[in-house]
């Protein structure tokens, strides 16, 4: 095949974008996906593959940019056009019937009104302009807020280009949710990694916008609702109607909303919600009800707090009292400890609870608890139910107060707990089954060495014969052995030693990855890999080499020393590196890319004619300049466009940047 000229490859690429935009919107607004995911996955590579090579057709809402990157980034922070208010909270259908009383009264006429679930979520506002997503920020203190519109990218609901009849420009406001399954599911991995578990999915949710690592955005799985347009010519004066135009844009809106004529409709909606909220995926904390006519709600207007025309009415969180039986310790693959504390069944919300987690010693100790002591149990947020008091009046003098065990319970190794962590772990890094087991499935794992066929039952079991105790024996298993484990059959075990075989081929990024050192996740290897590029170099750095790579703080560097200073891990590298595994980063170089600006610290400012900006910036980094967005001394050019902000100039001239034309870039760079 001939190679595609510059103006075929720039319509290949905005014909994947487009269709990959229309196959989103199929899925997530119609929920009528017209191809598999895997050929969503295929066209997504092309497209990545396409860009890559053609940096200059860079585009900041293409669908890939939802992978997220993982440069770091401050937040800038933005004054809000109108704005975030919150909503004055009722807690009875008395105060819910009072307010519907008050509008009335005041506008002198009856609207209708709108119901919609009170998502319990961050809030977040969204600006379109042409219908492309230009800007998102978090509620702040109301008046400004942070700009995450990186990490709102990543959020695969989220339309980065609208469908149909939108208005040229508009703010959407809206609630971004951690649904309950990502949550469990981010939480099991925290506690595994002797991370704190969040407390709610709205913390997850909120957590996670603020982090400063998009790419780690992206694989959280974030969700989002809209509930409120703002903006001036829009195209209907009913909210109600007005979501529905927001849903043909392509936003997902507040779902189960409803309209109401009257008290009777608005209080049916909220006994109805107060019980089937239980079978949503995400968390809900009560109902918001809205007057409908944006023009009814421009008369009634705002409190210094709140809007007049609306109201949220919450739900009460489901608590029961139940006697605790006892507290038992569970050993997670890093060696964190959880307390669980086990119940004498109860129903709440539904199911019988039996357990509930107790996250770590200081929330035991915040709560004074006793053996068979009566604790309240509150089903919040979150699936797992919580104990949230004890009744102190019903306690028996025979239980005496719970406190943390100071030894491993299935080592028996003492516990250590780290100055500013929560929780205690096992040391027993090497001897402990549990961690021993955790290291193999984290070294199996998808994103580490993704090994096909080995899963941690067949870990589990193989550790039970003696076969393996760290994951070098992984690469001594014979064929021999496999198949006489429990439903292992010949196919099975040829596909564990092919996966076994082919993870030679995997990145030394991801081996560094797989060891399972303390604090190295992906991020972290990835970074080393780029810094080292070799495990010979990373096992002799010493802190001052580690915390010069790029990100890598004190803390990392400690441990990666403390891993590399025992005699056993080197032994396993050694052993290792018999099995061909990379321990070495391969050179992988951009096309057209020079190091022609290296070490350059370069500001763009204003609009260009050969470029845009994005595609500049591109184009200063495939050259292996840093982009920089405010000038200072250590700034080696400012490249000044048309338009071009007079206090940049201002400074560039002050402190004498050399201030240079886009025509003198590309002599610089050619
Ligand atoms: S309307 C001017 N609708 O509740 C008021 N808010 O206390 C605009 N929320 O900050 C808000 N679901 O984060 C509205 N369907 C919904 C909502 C909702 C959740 C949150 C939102 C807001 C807070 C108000």
């Amino acid at each position: 095949m001939s190679p595609m000229s510059p103006e075929e490859v720039e319509k290949r690429i905005k014909k994947l974008r487009k269709d990959l935009e229309q196959h989103n919107y199929n899925y997530y607004s119609l929920s009528q996906p017209t191809i598999s995911d895997f050929e969503f996955d295929m066209m997504m590579e092309d497209l990545q593959a396409l860009e890559k090579k053609y940096p200059q057709f860079f585009d900041p809402n293409s669908p890939t940019q939802r992978v997220g990157s993982d440069i770091s980034q401050e937040f800038k922070q933005v004054v809000h056009q109108y704005p975030m208010l919150s909503l004055s909270n009722s807690y009875s259908s008395q105060e819910v019937t009072d307010f519907m009383q008050r509008v009335e009264k005041f506008s002198g006429e009856q609207p209708d009104y709108v119901c919609e679930l009170k998502l319990d979520g961050t809030s977040i506002s969204l600006t379109y302009r042409d219908g492309e997503l230009l800007r998102a920020v978090t509620r702040g203190d109301g008046e400004k807020g942070d700009d995450v519109t990186a990490n709102v990218r990543t959020i695969r609901s989220i339309p980065l280009k609208l469908h149909g009849d939108f208005p040229a420009s508009f703010e959407i406001r809206g609630e971004i949710v951690m649904p309950f399954a990502v949550f469990d599911a981010l939480n099991e991995e925290r506690i595994e990694q002797g991370e704190a578990p969040f407390a709610n999915p709205r913390n997850a949710a909120s957590g996670t916008l603020k982090m400063q690592n998009s790419s780690v955005v992206a694989s959280r799985k974030l969700d989002a609702y809209f509930y409120y347009i703002l903006g001036e010519n829009l195209p209907e004066d009913g909210h109600f109607e007005l979501l529905q135009h927001a849903a043909r844009w392509g936003f997902q809106i507040s779902p189960h909303t409803g309209k109401c004529k009257d008290i009777d409709e608005v209080l049916n909606y909220l006994s109805v919600w107060d019980k089937k909220r239980e079978e949503l995926p995400f968390a809900t904390d009560g109902v918001v009800i809205k007057v409908n006519s944006k023009r009814v709600q421009e008369e009634l207007g705002f409190t210094a707090k709140s809007p007049r025309w609306a109201i949220a009415y919450k739900f009460k969180a489901e608590r029961v009292s139940t006697r605790l039986l006892n507290v038992t310790f569970q050993v997670g693959r890093t060696g964190a400890v959880t307390p669980v504390a086990n119940l004498e069944p109860v129903q709440l919300g539904g199911t019988v609870v039996k357990r509930a987690s107790l996250h770590n010693a200081d929330i035991i100790q915040g709560l004074d608890l006793h053996a068979n002591d009566l604790v309240f149990v509150e089903k919040g947020g979150e699936i797992i139910p919580k104990i949230v008091g004890v009744d102190t009046t019903q306690r028996n003098a025979s239980g005496s107060a719970i406190s943390f065990i100071t030894h491993c319970p299935e080592c028996g190794t003492a516990l250590v707990r780290e100055e500013g962590e929560a929780a205690f772990y096992c040391p027993n890094e090497d001897e402990c089954p549990p961690l021993i087991k955790g290291k193999i499935e984290h070294f199996i794992s998808r994103k580490a060495m993704d090994i096909d066929g080995l899963g941690s039952e067949t870990i589990d079991l193989l550790f039970q014969q003696g076969l393996i105790r760290n994951v070098a024996d992984l690469y001594d298993l014979k064929k021999e052995q496999l198949i006489l484990l429990d439903r292992m059959g010949e196919k099975s075990a040829d596909r564990i030693l092919d996966g076994l075989k082919n993870s030679a081929s995997v990145p030394f990024e991801r081996v560094l990855f797989a060891l399972g050192i303390r604090y190295v996740g992906e991020t972290v290897a990835k970074k080393l890999a780029k810094g080292l590029k070799t495990i010979d170099a990373l096992m002799i750095a010493d802190i001052t080499t580690l915390v010069a790579v790029d990100e890598i703080g004190i803390k990392i560097a400690e441990s990666i020393v403390d891993w590399f200073s025992k005699e056993k891990h080197l032994e396993l590298i050694a052993r290792l590196k018999t099995f061909n595994l990379k321990f070495e980063t391969e050179n992988v170089v951009k096309e057209g890319s020079t190091d022609k600006l290296k070490g350059m610290s370069i500001v763009v400012s204003g609009t260009f004619s050969t470029f845009s900006r994005d595609e500049l910036k591109a184009d200063i980094e495939l050259h292996g300049g840093k982009n920089a967005s405010s000038i200072s001394a250590k700034t080696s050019y400012l490249i000044a466009g048309e338009n071009i902000g007079p206090s940049k100039l201002e400074k560039a001239t002050q402190l004498k940047i050399p201030i240079i034309t886009e025509e003198e870039y590309r002599q610089l760079t050619n």
